[in-house]
């Protein structure tokens, strides 16, 4: 098969869909490699490198998509690139549907076999293409929060870790799930005072188990998060409910009494935000103050630590990538119940039941 592998063009993306080690992999399965030039640039994978793999560097998307059978991508297709994929083209990408109608009817039109990482599930439930992005975005949360609890970018001027004879600063994590986890993880690690709010009890008995010390659990109720959010001097929103817009936990007039220059990084923005006075932010300007709180709300956090988020999405992609490729889709998804839970719009039919029924569509399992 021709995989092909263009450039992202969405704003501020820098990842890419396949890294030089892929290319060679695929080579060796007996496949083709197309690779526009300079995809790899922003992870810091150069043409040169594509090319030493054994791939094949084209100067434009154009001929990517005209030529390769399978389409590797990080982010949805734009309008530009949905011109450009062809009938039967198979795209294996994070699609998203949910979110925009305007996109599964351009999936629908250009009779692509669409495979979204986000549906991917595995036999034990999880979402193996969603979780390093999550790991990701809550060992950021950390940097980021540490960074503007600083007085320059008006915080509290607290230093998370405190220092022999100063206490640590407080971070209260709502959500102990992957993000929260490793939010935890990261800010234990750096020696402050952390607290962790879910509304698993069996989630909240694991992290008491494996988390270090300087880690409380707390069940997460309106009462308890109120106590906790006057207490904090990060607060980190990572919530998720699955397949619904994230619960508003944090109301405005909590968010009025916080401590001058806290910091709020709410992850879950990207399901609408966990906190009241969240709205997104991208990297370009990622903070805003709202009653003197200093506002973190960047939806694609991952984007920015670009050679990190390639190198740990592409762990987790590849297996399937390489499964395609050797099986076609249809046999991968038939013997693959992983695959066949990615297959969302195929060659003209929604295949996805929750998106059918969303935008109420047919649904048509291939
Ligand atoms: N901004 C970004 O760049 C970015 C990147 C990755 C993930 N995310 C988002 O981060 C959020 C968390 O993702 P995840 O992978 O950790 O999800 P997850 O499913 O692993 O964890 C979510 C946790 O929230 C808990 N929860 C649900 N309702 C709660 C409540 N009322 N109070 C406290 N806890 C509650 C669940 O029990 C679960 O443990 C999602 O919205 C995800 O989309 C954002």
């Amino acid at each position: 098969m021709v995989i092909g592998v263009p450039r992202e063009i969405k704003n501020h993306e820098y990842r890419v869909g396949l890294l030089p080690v892929h290319a060679h992999a695929l080579r060796q399965a007996g496949h083709r490699v197309l690779v526009q030039r300079d995809a790899g640039a922003g992870s810091g994978a150069g043409d040169g490198d594509y090319r030493e793999a054994g791939a094949t560097m084209v100067g434009s998307a154009r001929e990517v998509y005209a030529r390769a059978g399978m389409i590797v991508k990080v982010k949805e297709p734009q309008p530009s690139e949905f011109r450009q994929l062809r009938p039967k083209q198979v795209v294996f990408t994070y699609f998203h549907f949910a979110a925009s109608r305007a996109l599964v009817e351009a999936a629908i039109k250009t009779r692509i076999v669409a495979i979204a990482y986000e549906t991917v599930q595995a036999a034990d439930g999880s979402l193996p293409l969603l979780v390093p992005m999550s790991e990701i975005a809550g060992r950021m949360a950390v940097h980021e929060g540490a960074k503007y609890l600083e007085e320059p970018f008006k915080g509290r001027g607290l230093l998370l870790a405190g220092v022999p004879g100063v206490a640590p600063a407080k971070v209260v994590i709502i959500g102990g799930g992957i993000v929260g986890a490793h939010a935890a993880k990261m800010a234990a690690g750096l020696g402050a005072d952390v607290m962790i709010l879910d509304v698993s009890l069996p989630r909240l008995r694991y992290l008491d188990d494996v988390m270090p010390k300087n880690i409380t659990t707390l069940m997460s109720n309106a009462y308890n998060i109120r106590d906790a959010t006057l207490q904090a001097d990060l607060l980190i929103g990572a919530v998720l409910v699955a397949g619904a817009k994230a619960p508003v936990l944090v109301s405005e007039d909590l968010v009025r009494q916080m401590k001058r220059g806290a910091v709020i990084v709410d992850v879950a923005i990207d399901q609408g935000g966990s906190i009241a006075t969240s709205r997104p932010t991208t990297h370009g300007a990622p903070t805003y103050i709202k009653h003197g709180v200093v506002h973190y709300c960047v939806t694609n956090m991952p984007g920015a630590v670009a050679r990190t988020s390639t190198s740990a999405l592409t762990n987790a992609t590849f297996p399937y990538v390489l499964e395609i490729a050797n099986k076609g889709w249809r046999r991968a998804a038939e013997e693959d119940a992983a695959i066949r839970s990615g297959l969302n719009v195929v060659e003209g039919d929604i295949a996805f039941g929750k998106i059918a029924e969303q935008f109420r569509l047919p649904l048509r399992e291939p």
